[in-house]
């Protein structure tokens, strides 16, 4: 297959590196030769490194050699699947799906990785609405197993399954969201893991290493919030808020982040964000081991999240679990960690941080009659699980 890949970021360049390692040709297009070269050198080093540990028997070179980049629109002209993965500034994605359609054969389908606009608001640009699809990856995406396959309400049944097939053929899983919506499963889980960190350490109740800490040792995440946070890139983390928020998501009053982003910290990639990363290079955060944040509390508002996400039929619990273990490397599905914890809990700290004027944290109905029903979790053998 031929697959144009535009923007060669962070995102585009793993995504570039992924469908080479799988055997088909890529174009890549960026604006520029400077960031065309350094992405050429972080797939070289990516590749590389997988090589090193086996897990890819063809070499760096020989998978490289089925890589060319262009600053130029005009190699769309005979691809069969373009995936735009430029920053998600609305007019830029516009203007590029715009070139995509005039430039791609009618028979391509046109991805795009946003990380949490609506598919239908980008597929409106194009004379091919029925073509157009959000195929969401994960960073860093040679690694990350997850894509989320986002139909939009104009996005016919054979692109889905193409590009469900194609997801399968890289060695991804997809998961299907069943309607969209801004932020998608993912992005609409981890905004509120954010939200609720920024609002546990701006009120005082905690500090960015406590949130850290209990993240990566209560709850045994790969990264703690602050720290996933500058690795995704805080103006990335910001953007993603924005769009949720500004398409009728229910807001958290926090500032610390756009603070950042204001002064120009972003996180790994300008070597400073909530921690430093000399070099801009991300190294594991050193963390204490005691932490005084409470692992139900931090995760309270994404359990809300995805409680609504199965309230409105967009996906199951399992399928929660699967974005949340392949998109993030959770150890356990975040509902499964609900079941544990105990969905009262979970409750609880919703009606009290609710109390405190946030109307973000109102339990959703799915919640409450979980409650009603006694489904607590595992303690009562049922909850978003069964348990004998
Ligand atoms: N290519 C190849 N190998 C890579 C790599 C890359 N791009 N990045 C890291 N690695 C390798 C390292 O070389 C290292 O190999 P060894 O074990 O052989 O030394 C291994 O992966 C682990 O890396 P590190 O030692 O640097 O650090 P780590 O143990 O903390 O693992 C991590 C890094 C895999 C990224 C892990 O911390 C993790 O899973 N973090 C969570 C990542 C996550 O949540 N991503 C999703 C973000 S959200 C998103 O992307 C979507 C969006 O829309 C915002």
């Amino acid at each position: 297959m031929r697959i144009l890949v535009v923007g060669s970021g962070t995102m585009g360049h793993g995504i570039a590196e992924v469908m080479a390692i799988a055997g088909h040709e890529v174009k890549v297009v960026d604006i520029s030769w400077d960031i065309l070269n350094r992405a050429k050198e972080k797939m070289n080093e990516s590749l590389n490194r997988l090589y090193e540990k086996k897990v890819i028997s063809e070499s760096p070179e020989a998978i490289m050699a089925r890589i060319s980049m262009s600053t130029s629109y005009d190699v769309a002209s005979d691809i069969d699947f373009g995936i735009e993965a430029v920053p998600e500034i609305f007019e830029l994605k516009k203007k590029i799906f715009q070139y995509l359609d005039e430039k791609a054969p009618k028979t391509a389908i046109l991805a795009t990785n946003t990380s949490s606009i609506p598919i239908s608001e980008i597929a409106e640009f194009t004379n091919r609405k029925e073509k157009v699809i959000g195929m969401h990856f994960f960073n860093p995406p040679p690694l990350m197993k997850l894509v989320e396959v986002i139909p939009s309400k104009y996005t016919s049944e054979e692109t889905i399954n193409e590009t469900v097939e194609l997801t399968k053929r890289v060695g991804k899983v997809p998961v299907r969201l069943k309607i969209e919506v801004p932020g998608f499963v993912s992005n609409r889980i981890f905004i509120r893991l954010v939200q609720e960190a920024c609002r546990e350490v701006e009120s005082g109740e905690a500090s960015i290493q406590d949130v850290d800490s209990a993240a990566r040792n209560k709850l045994k995440l790969p990264m703690g919030i602050f720290e996933l946070s500058d690795y995704v890139g805080l103006d990335v983390v910001v953007d993603i808020w924005k769009v949720i928020v500004s398409r009728g998501g229910t807001d958290v009053k926090c500032s610390s982040f756009e603070k950042k982003v204001s002064s120009k910290e972003l996180g790994v990639k300008t070597g400073k964000g909530f921690y430093s990363y000399p070099g801009g290079r991300y190294v594991k955060v050193p963390l204490p081991e005691d932490s005084k944040a409470d692992p139900a509390r931090i995760i309270s508002l994404a359990v809300n999240e995805g409680a609504w996400l199965i309230e409105n039929n967009i996906v199951n619990a399992e399928e929660i679990d699967t974005v949340m273990k392949l998109g993030f490397n959770f150890p356990k599905g975040l509902m499964q960690i609900a079941d544990e914890l105990g969905v009262d809990s979970i409750v609880k700290n919703l009606e009290d941080i609710e109390k405190k004027g946030e109307k973000a944290y109102s339990p959703v109905k799915l919640l409450r009659e979980m409650i009603s029903r006694g489904e607590t979790g595992v303690n009562a053998k049922k909850g978003f699980y069964r348990y004998t």
